[in-house]
């Protein structure tokens, strides 16, 4: 103690002034060699991320880092640093390489806040080992073949939520709040064969709120891994102050809840548990614990995701009439021809090129996933657009970001332009850059649920609703791990539709 207060005293021998000028070095020393001598020094980006790791989780924290990050890559060019050790990749041929299938890019250190403590957690698994033996396990029940078969559930909460639209002709409603309840209620069947029963009564008693605060908490506390272990350890102490804890608490709980209740286990259900089930009897190691942790991540990753989707959707097409009537002309000239029912079966949607082309460019403009997929470089480095990075670094791309790059979509890449998916000789290379579902072997497990679900209730709402949107509706955006859409007030009217050609 004496010696510590020797030290600190003006007398002493270093002193107060003379700490403080050690410290103003050491900084010195550090600006200095992240803005000139680190590896990535030469990447252009802002100053204050190329000095702190806490730029990124500001930004994040803010709720609109999707469209920070395009203007960033705007401002400085296809390759930015985000963060001391961090770039954000906006290269096309980088980002392939990143994103690779069989590659050795394997997700960075934040994908461990995400998983938490959670033993079988598809997305947020670093091991490539251990999430290869666990997505094995599971594929098959998300693959397309299971999906079809799970279309009865989609159809039973398309018809309950047309049959609510129906009563609410003549005021503008928030039709992305009644989807909203459409894409829960769609998890709970296809889960555990019970829509939740939101759209019924047409309300989610506070979930939808509680799940945004959780993903927009881990939205920021994800890259900053240190921060979160800090707090995990404190929390005894110091209490839980993360939304995003709620993850491995209240939603596990309600998963778990639903998984117990299937008592009936070699009951006929199509539904996603009971083919988890009839796995685990091969695999025990598939226990019920795993498949409460899959379920609670069908609701984490596969509610919000989309019904942001559906937002988009409506909203483009509302917003670009001309675009809206080409679809309602395609579906339309079906229908006379005796193609189409209602609700609209997945292998009709199939069939109609203008729609599928409608559903891939809204996802383009609006991808649910704002944040970069960050990655770590593997041994050996790379090298982005004259860049040498070496192994270590983080890097990542937001599909807001590759989705909005003139390189590989034109000029008018922000323009909503369905009829650039009709366009044979770009289509495959389009698909190539799509990232909405992410890339490689972390590619989403449930796209084809979402397509599933898209492909089925738009043009069943276009086929039953004139709808218009309400004067001066806007869509609000919010990002923390998805971006939130809100404000799509609509006015809905019936369409006569001659029912006897409708089957
Ligand atoms: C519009 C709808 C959806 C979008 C935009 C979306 C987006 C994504 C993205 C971007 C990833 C990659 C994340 C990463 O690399 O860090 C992902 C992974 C994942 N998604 Fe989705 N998702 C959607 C729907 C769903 C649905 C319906 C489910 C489940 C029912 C689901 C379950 C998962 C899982 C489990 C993973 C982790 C896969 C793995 O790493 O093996 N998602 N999703």
């Amino acid at each position: 103690m004496e010696a510590a207060r020797q030290l600190l005293s003006a007398r002493g021998p270093i002193g107060l002034p003379g700490l403080l000028g050690l410290l103003v070095l050491f900084v010195g020393a550090y600006v200095f060699y992240e803005c000139f001598f680190s590896p990535i020094a030469r990447v252009p980006g802002p100053f204050i991320a190329k000095v702190t790791s806490l730029y990124y989780p500001y930004l994040s924290r803010r709720g609109h880092v999707h469209r920070d990050l395009v203007e960033l890559h705007k401002k400085y060019g296809n390759v930015v640093r985000i963060g001391p050790n961090t770039i954000s990749v906006g290269e096309p041929m980088a980002f392939r390489e990143i994103y690779k299938a069989g590659n050795k890019f394997y997700k960075s250190q934040s994908y461990s806040v995400l998983q938490g403590t959670r033993p079988f957690d598809l997305a947020g698994q670093r091991n490539e080992k251990i999430h290869s033996e666990q997505r094995k396990l599971v594929a098959r029940s998300y693959s397309m073949d299971s999906v079809v078969y799970l279309e009865p559930h989609v159809d039973t909460v398309i018809n309950a939520l047309v049959t609510r639209l129906k009563g609410f002709y003549g005021e503008p409603i928030d039709l992305g709040y009644w989807m909203q309840l459409f894409a829960f209620d769609v998890i709970g069947a296809i889960s555990f064969s019970r829509p939740f029963g939101y759209v019924e009564v047409g309300e989610d008693n506070g979930l939808f709120l509680r799940l945004q605060r959780a993903l927009r908490s881990l939205g920021w506390v994800k890259h900053a891994p240190r921060l979160y272990r800090w707090h995990q350890t404190l929390m005894p102490i110091i209490g839980n102050w993360l939304a995003s804890n709620d993850r491995n608490t209240y939603f596990f709980e309600f998963a778990t809840k639903e998984v117990q209740a299937r008592t009936d286990r070699d009951g006929d259900y199509k539904d996603i548990v009971s083919q988890l089930l009839s796995v685990q009897k091969a695999k025990p190691e598939l226990n019920d614990t795993n498949i409460a942790f899959m379920m609670t991540t069908n609701v984490f990753a596969g509610s919000d995701t989309t019904s942001t989707t559906l937002r988009a959707i409506v909203y483009l097409l509302l917003k670009h009439p001309g675009k809206y009537r080409r679809l309602m002309d395609e579906l339309e000239s079906k229908r006379r021809k005796g193609e189409l029912s209602l609700p609209i079966t997945f292998k009709q949607a199939e069939s109609c090129p203008y729609l599928q082309a409608v559903l891939y460019e809204a996802m383009r403009l609006y991808p649910a996933a704002g944040d970069i997929l960050d990655r770590d470089v593997p041994p050996g480095g790379m090298t982005i657009d004259g860049h040498y990075v070496p192994a270590g670094t983080v890097v990542g791309t937001s599909a807001w970001v590759i989705h909005r790059t003139p390189e590989i979509w034109g000029t008018d890449a922000e323009e909503f332009c369905p009829e650039r998916w009709l366009d044979e000789k770009n289509e495959s290379n389009f698909k190539r850059f799509f990232f909405a579902f992410g890339g490689g072997s972390r590619t989403c497990i449930g796209r084809n649920i979402t397509w599933l679900e898209i492909s089925k209730l738009v043009p069943t709402l276009v086929m039953h609703f004139n709808m218009r949107l309400a004067d001066k509706a806007e869509l609000t955006e919010d990002c923390g791990t998805l971006v939130f859409l809100s404000g799509l007030q609509v006015h809905i009217s019936p369409r006569e539709l001659d029912q006897k050609v409708l089957s």
